[in-house]
């Protein structure tokens, strides 16, 4: 696997690529891989010809008071599990060729970023268009793969990319889950012993909010985001940032649940670590 550390040179190596005639496709992250990222990478060597994997974690998109200097990270662990998957190249910038000094610009999406995480972590999703719409023009993919669990961030990368016109297939990828429920996440990690349970009430809500679509025939959303938070306000360990029930197009919130809503989750635990999940209502997903 090549490791390359400078956006001119993996612009020049895409390039390469491109003049081959072969398919690139792009897997970004901000490392610390688990099984959730080992899916998306996957994917993308099922669907290009070449795999490259970005890690960076991205100043931009973390508020004053967030977890940027404690986020976990392993460069040697990383390179092995991407190499043992078949990833072509891992893109690591450095912060300084990202955002040198002078740097001034910020892609910013309307709309759908307001609401949800964007109103609880305000510039987040700048920060996210920002690096991403860079990551894009530096590896020039054909297609790139986010993951479902962070649902409104692949919204809004999707509407950057139609509203900008980069020429990339964004492929979304379901949840990859614990077999307990858990969503997989880098932050996981944080999770003491006596916090796992309330870090699970977010699966149990979103199964208790299934079970009740499907087993009440007149069932509000009202109901079903008052079921949810009483399943997750069980753990005093546990805080609301919210608990929404969204149309998955325009990211709306919806009074009726239908075969294109889905419910969004944000909790705190212990007021130190965020936790996201989602789901539709009546599909067919594990949770
Ligand atoms: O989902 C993430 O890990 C990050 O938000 C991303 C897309 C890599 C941008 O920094």
């Amino acid at each position: 696997m090549n490791v390359i550390t400078s956006p001119d040179d993996v612009q020049f190596y895409s390039q390469r690529i491109r003049e081959q005639g072969l398919t690139i496709g792009l897997v970004p992250t901000m490392g610390w891989f688990h099984s959730g990222h080992l899916a998306l990478m996957d994917k993308a060597k099922r669907l290009a010809d070449k795999v490259i994997v970005t890690l960076f974690v991205n100043p931009m998109q973390f508020g004053p008071s967030e977890d940027l200097e404690n986020y976990p990270h392993d460069f040697d662990r990383d390179c092995r599990l991407a190499e043992e998957l078949g990833v072509d190249l891992l893109y690591a910038p450095e912060k300084e060729s990202m955002y040198p000094d002078g740097f001034a610009t910020t892609v910013h999406v309307k709309g759908l970023t307001t609401g949800l995480c964007g109103g609880d972590r305000p510039g987040h999703f700048d920060g996210v268009t920002t690096v991403v719409a860079k990551l894009f023009n530096q590896t020039l993919p054909h297609l790139a793969v986010f993951g479902e669990k962070d649902f409104q961030q692949l919204a809004v990368i999707r509407k950057m990319v139609q509203d900008l016109d980069f020429p990339i297939e964004i492929v979304g990828h379901p949840i990859v889950r614990e077999e307990s429920g858990l969503a997989m996440s880098s932050r996981n990690t944080y999770l003491k012993k006596d916090e796992m349970a309330a870090a699970l009430s977010l699966s149990q809500g979103i199964a208790c909010a299934r079970e009740m679509v499907g087993r009440q025939d007149t069932v509000t959303v009202g109901q079903i985001k008052d079921a949810v938070s009483a399943v997750i306000l069980r753990h005093p360990q546990c805080t609301i940032d919210y608990v929404e029930v969204i149309d998955e197009n325009s990211l709306m919130s919806t009074d009726t649940a239908g075969s294109d809503s889905r419910l969004l989750l944000a909790v705190k635990i212990n007021n130190r670590i965020r936790l996201i999940d989602n789901s539709t209502l009546f599909g067919k997903e594990r949770i």
